[in-house]
Order: structure tokens, then sequence, then C-alpha cells
């Protein structure tokens, strides 16, 4: 009790936190200090790809800390190197740039379409998106209420609604430096992108050379089923960003720039003091390896579809769900109510999944995660569905 005290003394007030105090946990599981179960079937907000405490992660760490934790970015060192050729070689011809967080990322690939033009420097940018909370990420962000209270926000971003195609068009101009958007909005209520919308858009980039910059920072590492959102969309990005599940659970985040426009970032142009440390690199590496080596693609498609049959039973016996949303395992239920008292009743039963949005539960389960257990977590939400 008292640590919950000092949290409300020591730490500034900007979550409101629920739930006991967790001590550890493993795989798909927490445990607090008790000895009390949780199933995580949202963890670390999407970072825990591979669970709580994954072996090949916590080797690697405990190595790595053992030889080089950090070393600044004006020297050489392997891991980053490895790193950047990983990712690039999953994705696109391209030059990578590391930072710490998802926002830091954005605010990274913002500056980038500011060097691309010197007359462009609009960002068309989507409702119901999210980029995060400093203060380009949040200029950018979709949703009013994240920057009511920090008026004036950036100039420069021009919101355009989701889906939406004519918006997008009419919304263009000679100043339109680029576009940001995620295919699959994950805070925003789990919303996909249409394949043909997505195709236009990249067309349309392509002609007017507009920078077409993908957000995979919740899509991205395996999430929806590919390695990166964009390849179920057959469009290649000139910028896609990565963070969350990138070091499956250290702070790590990259810009990923195709070599199109990769020379405009220059040495003073950009930097930061951690990004891309050993440590945080080596991690990042491992759990590219175990995505391969337990093939945990299929898992995702596998468990995905798996969750989905059993959500539509779910929709089909309660009036209060209207649709299931998401592809692989970040999965969306929009409900015709709000979503924060079904979030906190599946907490009160040891389950631990998320409430955004207003009305949607969302699901982003550890890659690894087995039908037992999606079934166990179902089965909680069946139950609070039912007393709701
Ligand atoms: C798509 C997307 N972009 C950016 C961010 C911001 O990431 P961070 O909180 O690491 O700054 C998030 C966080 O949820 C996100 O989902």
């Amino acid at each position: 009790m008292s640590l919950k005290k000092d949290f409300k003394k020591y730490s500034l007030n900007t979550y409101a936190r629920v739930g006991p105090v967790f001590v550890k946990g493993s795989g798909s599981w927490l445990w607090d200090g008790k000895g009390n179960k949780y199933l995580d079937l949202f963890p670390g907000w999407g970072v825990s790809i591979l669970g709580h405490a994954h072996p090949a992660i916590a080797k690697v760490i405990a190595a790595q800390a053992k030889k080089l934790i950090h070393i600044p970015n004006n020297l050489y060192f392997k891991e980053q190197a490895a790193l950047a050729k990983e990712i690039v070689l999953a994705s696109f011809p391209s030059r990578v740039f590391f930072g710490n967080s998802g926002a830091e990322a954005v605010e990274g690939a913002i500056k980038i379409s500011r060097l691309y033009s010197k007359e462009k420097y609009e960002v068309i940018t989507m409702t119901d998106s999210f980029h995060g909370r400093t203060f380009a990420a949040m200029s950018a962000t979709g949703q009013k209420k994240y920057k009511a209270k920090f008026k004036p926000i950036l100039k420069g971003f021009k919101e355009v609604a989701f889906g939406n195609l004519a918006a997008f068009k009419k919304s263009l101009s000679k100043k339109t430096a680029a576009v940001i958007l995620e295919l699959i909005q994950g805070e925003g209520g789990v919303n996909v992108a249409s394949r043909a919308y997505i195709k236009e858009i990249k067309k349309i980039c392509q002609k007017k050379k507009i920078l077409l910059i993908f957000d995979e920072v919740q899509t991205g590492m395996g999430r929806t089923g590919k390695l990166f959102c964009f390849q179920h969309y057959g469009v290649k990005p000139d910028i896609m960003l990565l963070s969350k599940g990138l070091g499956a659970g250290v702070p790590i985040s990259a810009i990923v720039v195709s070599n199109k426009i990769a020379g405009l970032m220059q040495p003073g142009l950009h930097a930061s003091t951690f990004g891309g440390s050993p440590l945080v690199t080596s991690a990042s590496l491992a759990a590219f390896k175990v995505i391969k080596k337990e093939k945990l693609l299929n898992n995702v498609n596998r468990i995905g579809d798996y969750a989905v049959k059993r959500l539509k039973v779910l929709k089909n016996k309660f009036s209060l769900i209207e649709q299931i949303k998401g592809k692989g395992l970040m999965l969306g239920i929009e409900l015709n109510c709000p979503a924060q008292p079904i979030f906190l009743k599946c907490l009160s039963k040891k389950l631990i999944i998320n409430a955004t949005h207003g009305n949607i539960l969302r699901f982003m389960p550890a890659l690894n995660v087995s039908r037992k257990e999606i079934d166990k977590g179902l089965d909680i939400l069946e139950g609070v569905l039912s007393n709701s």
C-alpha cells in the first residue's frame, strides 16, 4: 500500500494506474506480490512481443551488459550495424536511424520531410491516428483530446478522414511534403486501412513526389502476421517507423528511410544520445532470431484466426458487441458502450486487456501466445460480458 502512496506522492500524475503491484512475469503471465497470477493479453502495450522474460532476450541482455552497455554514436560498434542490416534486408532498400521511442521516430521522420523540400512543409495526417506525445508527434496525431490543452500546436499538419480518398485528394496542395499514417490504427480503435485505399495513396504520392510515411510502431515486428504490415498491402513506403516490439521489451525505435531519400540526412542534422546502444540493439537482434526460430509469424496467423472465430461467436451472443476488427494478433472488439468498465472487470478476474478510444476493447497478446491462453482469456471475457 505504501508503494501506491509513494507513486501518488512522488510520481507525476500522468497515468491512471490500476490493479495490484506486479513483481515478475513469464510468457503471457504476470504475478503480483501476493503470488496471484494474471493472464496478460496486452503485454507492455504491445511492446513485449515475446511475452515477459523470454529466456533468449534475458540471456542476451545479461551477456551484453557484461560486455558493453553503451557507446556513443560517433564511434563504431557491431550490434547496431547488424540490426540495421537485419531490418533493411527484411524490409526495403533503405538506411536506418535508431532512437528510443515511437514518438522520437515520428519526430525524426517529420524532420526528414522538412529536409525533403524548402517549399513543401505540410504533412497530411489521419483522423483517429496516434503518433505519440512529444510536440510534433502530438501535432500529427488526429485526435483533439490529446492536443486541446497544448494549443497552439505546431503548424503544417492537415488532418483528413482515415479511409476517405476524396478527402485525401482534396487536402493536397503545392505545400504537401508528406503523408503519415498507420496501416492499422491502434490507439484510435483498431481501424484497418483497405488495400485499395493505400495503393491509391501510394500512386498519388509517387506522382506528386510526396513522401509516404508508414507509422509501424504498433503494427511492425510480426504483430499482424507479416514481419511488417506494409507487406500485406504490396506497397512500400518512403519511410517506415518502428518501435514497441522492435526490442521485445527494451526501449528502441527505428526510422527506416528508403535509399531514394536517405542522402538527405547528413552528420549534424539529427542525433540521439542513447539511440541504438549495444544493449538494445543486441536485444532486438535476438528478437528477430526468436521470431524466425520459433516460426512466430505462423503462430500469429493461426492463433489470430482462431481468436477472431471465437470473438465472432461472442459477437453473436452479446448484443453489446458491434464488430470485431483487426489483423493477426492486433484485435479490437467494438462495443456499443464504454470499454473501460469491462477492462476493469476483466482485471478483477485476473485478465489484462486494454480499453481504447472510448468503446474499443483491444488485445495485442505476445506473438507466442498459445491457443489455451487465448481460450482462458476469452472465457474470462465471456463471463464478464455475461454480467455486464
Ligand atoms: C502508431 C504509434 N505511433 C507512435 C506511438 C508513440 O510511441 P511512444 O509511446 O513509444 O512514444 C505509438 C504509441 O502507442 C503508436 O501506437
